[in-house]
């Protein structure tokens, strides 16, 4: 969305219906398969011109110094080698360090609405090198809607929206064992005994392809088994979703968020008040989301 001085990009979260993890690379990095799915919780970022670059958050808490949307501005301003520079503030409303992608697509928007606020003239395939720099997950984002990811995450292949009509999300208040990033840390507990081969995320992928419907026992995050050693405490949230009857809960990312596919929207709507009211749990009832079909 555009008016004359400055363009607002939506910013969407994401969760993994799958996350496998292949094995790690010579890099450093771990090859990975995951069916990514962006959801309409989003932040967000408003961008226009300046002289320099300039990144404001409404969230304090927030390092901008040290934030994947100036990231991307910088890498994307070196990469055009332009002068110009760009105002960017952003609203969160995502939960931070959650494994739902918020910092990610901060930096996805930022990259598409400096694409069109300096005239760059990038297609979104042109945008994902520069994204992929930026963080792994960026390049999904770029587009979001429903694809099957893999490599480090730079690879993204499209694939038709998945039919499960709303997912419950629930962002357990625990912290991550110290350590520098989250993500990094989360990388560092994986062993050769969780890699697995992609079968799940394959199988998940076609069944989408082919119109299928998304059964919860497809739904898997390798790093779910290491989730409590990663966040202590997880599992009290994860044991609270399954005490009021919400069996199949998945992570998202690296975690600590959890979602779940609630059966019906009544039950969805119910799951969503008692976690949120009565157990005070950060809780949100979203719906699938593809930007591109967005009118
Ligand atoms: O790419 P990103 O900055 O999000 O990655 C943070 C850290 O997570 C990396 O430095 C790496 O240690 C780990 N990582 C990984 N394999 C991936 C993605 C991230 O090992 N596919």
């Amino acid at each position: 969305m555009t008016d004359q001085s400055s363009i607002v990009e939506k910013a969407y979260a994401k969760v993994n219906l799958t996350l496998e993890i292949l094995g790690k690379r010579r890099d450093g990095y771990h090859d990975l398969v995951s069916v990514m799915q962006t959801v309409n919780l989003f932040d967000t970022v408003t961008l226009s011109e300046a002289d320099s670059i300039v990144v404001e958050c409404d969230d304090s808490d927030i390092d901008v110094d040290d934030n994947l949307a100036t990231k991307a501005a910088i890498e994307l301003k070196n990469r055009a080698g332009i002068s110009e520079g760009a105002k960017i503030s952003v609203a969160k409303r995502i939960p931070v360090s959650a494994g739902l992608g918020g910092g990610s697509a901060d930096a996805a928007a930022t990259l598409r609405g400096l694409n069109y606020l300096w005239n760059l003239g990038l297609s979104d395939d042109d945008l994902l090198e520069t994204a992929a720099s930026v963080g792994s997950d960026v390049p999904f984002l770029i587009k979001g809607g429903t694809a099957l990811v893999g490599g480090r995450g730079e690879e993204v292949i499209p694939i038709p929206s998945a039919r499960i009509p709303r997912f419950l999300i629930v962002k357990p208040a625990v912290r991550h064992q110290t350590g520098n990033s989250k993500t990094e840390y989360a990388f560092s507990r994986v062993d050769e005994s969780m890699y697995t081969v992609g079968n799940l995320t394959h199988k998940l992928a076609a069944r989408i392809r082919s119109g299928g419907d998304c059964p919860p026992e497809l739904f898997f995050n390798q790093f779910q088994v290491i989730a409590e050693d990663i966040f202590p405490g997880w599992v009290l949230s994860r044991d609270r979703l399954n005490n009021i009857g919400v069996n199949a809960v998945v992570l998202c990312g690296a975690g600590p968020s959890i979602f779940a596919v609630p059966p019906s929207k009544e039950i969805g709507t119910a799951w969503y008040l008692l976690l949120s009211r009565t157990y005070g749990e950060e809780a949100f009832l979203v719906e699938p989301v593809s930007p591109d079909l967005e009118s």
